[in-house]
């Protein structure tokens, strides 16, 4: 050992060395404390009824190990847990603090496993969990829009193509859109959901050990549909699993942007469609009169950043030799950020939305002769016209459509998805199919989670 390096339970590093490739896990890691330990207390739950000689874990050894586990879980809850330099990550902080509490007990908690496993499980948690939080909160803001375009079912409002006046529409058309899209999104989080909802706990370093474990265990205490199969595709996947999560939260933000966008236009005053709620809107340091639409464009910019993250995960793993490779621990804080992002993103505008106030008289006004004019030609069409020519009488005439009524035509869109054919009892189903999907697998967990910390008699 050299005078200056640092001692770590993993061998001396020195100090420059080490402070370069721990990174930020003292502090990014704190967010996986729980789900390692849960992990841990698989681990050695399937090393205590493991068949093997010298026995490594009595019942009692393991259940001292699984009380200290949810005492560092406790403790991080408070912020009493400490992840030092020293440590470099919450795994080996982990294992320090087992070894003060119970010694060599302590010191036999990584038989069998490696800290490449061992995260790739912890972030696997993280992001199942993550991942329902999203989808509830996805829902919410979904249900809140569904709301508001069932409120203004009938209120008029232009459809535009090219952000021209194109066809008659309704506020009820709008926010349903946003809604649907929103549920639309709740594909790709499920399918993420199940991409994660595997383990790959006890590949170890990518390569299994020379130990009977039992995988198929430790995945179901772990509330895993299954372990990954392949030990070394086990590893692999880290990085992949970050990407196929956050991709699915980019799904979510572009959605997001898109209505954030939306607001921000229709809530000018040459528009004043909508009027968004004041506490949601920002000042001027010089303009007296402003009130700017601040947290719409900030969405905007996080849709952005969000895009940026699934680039940036894609970039790091795309070249990388199979195995473990210590830039996987990078993807680690983009995989974080997008969550918190798109979470934060969606509680936000879920408030905006239940205070947007549409503005009647500006949003029938805008109904200029034009935004009639198919809706004309089709009229035309009913009386045995052949629709180019409907096309070019009604183009010649643009004048004669100024007495038609905004309310009556979008009455007469009936069918399926148009201003007078939306169905909202669909709505309420689906978004009731999907919190009642989400309530499930929580419920699943939460009873793999309760049968795993239970001590062994
Ligand atoms: N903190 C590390 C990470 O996030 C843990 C794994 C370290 N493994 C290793 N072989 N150096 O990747």
């Amino acid at each position: 050992m050299k005078a200056k390096d640092t001692k770590t339970v993993v061998g001396n590093i020195d100090p420059d060395v080490l402070h370069f490739t721990v990174g930020k896990d003292p502090i990014l890691d704190l967010k996986l404390v729980k789900w390692d330990c849960l992990g841990s207390a698989a681990h050695v739950t399937m090393l205590t009824k493991m068949k093997y000689t010298p026995r490594l874990f009595s019942k009692q050894d393991r259940n001292n190990v699984v009380v200290e586990l949810q005492e560092i879980m406790k403790r991080v809850e408070k912020d009493e847990f400490i992840i030092t330099e020293a440590d470099q990550d919450c795994h080996l902080a982990i294992e320090r603090t087992l070894t003060e509490k119970l010694g060599d007990v302590g010191r036999r908690v990584h038989t069998g496993r490696s800290r490449n496993d061992q995260v790739a499980t912890a972030i696997r948690l993280y992001i199942r969990d993550e991942l329902l939080c999203t989808m509830e909160e996805n829902i919410a803001l979904a249900n809140s829009l569904i709301s508001f375009g069932k409120k203004y079912k009938k209120l008029p409002m232009v459809g535009r193509t090219h952000l021209q006046p194109a066809m008659p529409s309704s506020v009820g058309v709008w926010a349903t859109c946003y809604g649907e899209g929103l549920l639309d999104d709740m594909h790709g989080l499920w399918s993420a959901f199940d991409f994660t909802n595997r383990n790959p706990l006890g590949s170890a370093a990518s390569y299994g050990v020379p130990l009977p474990t039992d995988r198929p265990l430790t995945a179901a205490l772990l509330g895993f549909a299954e372990p990954i199969h392949n030990v070394m595709y086990a590893g692999n996947s880290r990085g992949k699993t970050e990407y196929v999560a956050v991709t699915a939260l980019s799904n979510v933000m572009l959605t997001l942007s898109r209505l954030a966008e939306d607001l921000i236009i229709f809530s000018m005053p040459e528009f004043a469609y909508f009027k968004l709620p004041k506490e949601f809107c920002t000042g001027s340091s010089i303009m007296p009169q402003k009130y700017n639409p601040d947290v719409c464009e900030l969405i905007r910019g996080k849709a952005a950043r969000v895009m940026g993250l699934v680039t940036s995960i894609a970039a790091t793993v795309k070249a990388m030799a199979g195995g473990y490779n210590r830039d996987l621990q990078d993807t680690k804080e983009l995989m974080m950020e997008a969550f918190e992002t798109t979470r934060a993103a969606l509680r936000i505008m879920s408030r905006l939305v239940s205070g947007i106030t549409p503005n009647p008289e500006r949003l029938r006004e805008a109904f200029e002769p034009g935004v009639f004019a198919t809706d004309r030609a089709l009229e035309l069409v009913a009386s045995g016209m052949p629709f180019r020519d409907a096309y070019h009488q009604v183009r010649d005439n643009l004048e004669a459509l100024k007495s038609m009524d905004p309310d009556n035509v979008i009455a007469q869109k009936t069918h399926t998805g148009a201003t007078n054919g939306l169905d909202f009892e669909m709505y309420a189903d689906w978004l009731k199919n999907q919190k009642e999907a989400i309530v499930e697998e929580r419920k699943k967990i939460d009873k793999a989670f309760a049968g795993l910390l239970k001590p062994l008699k």
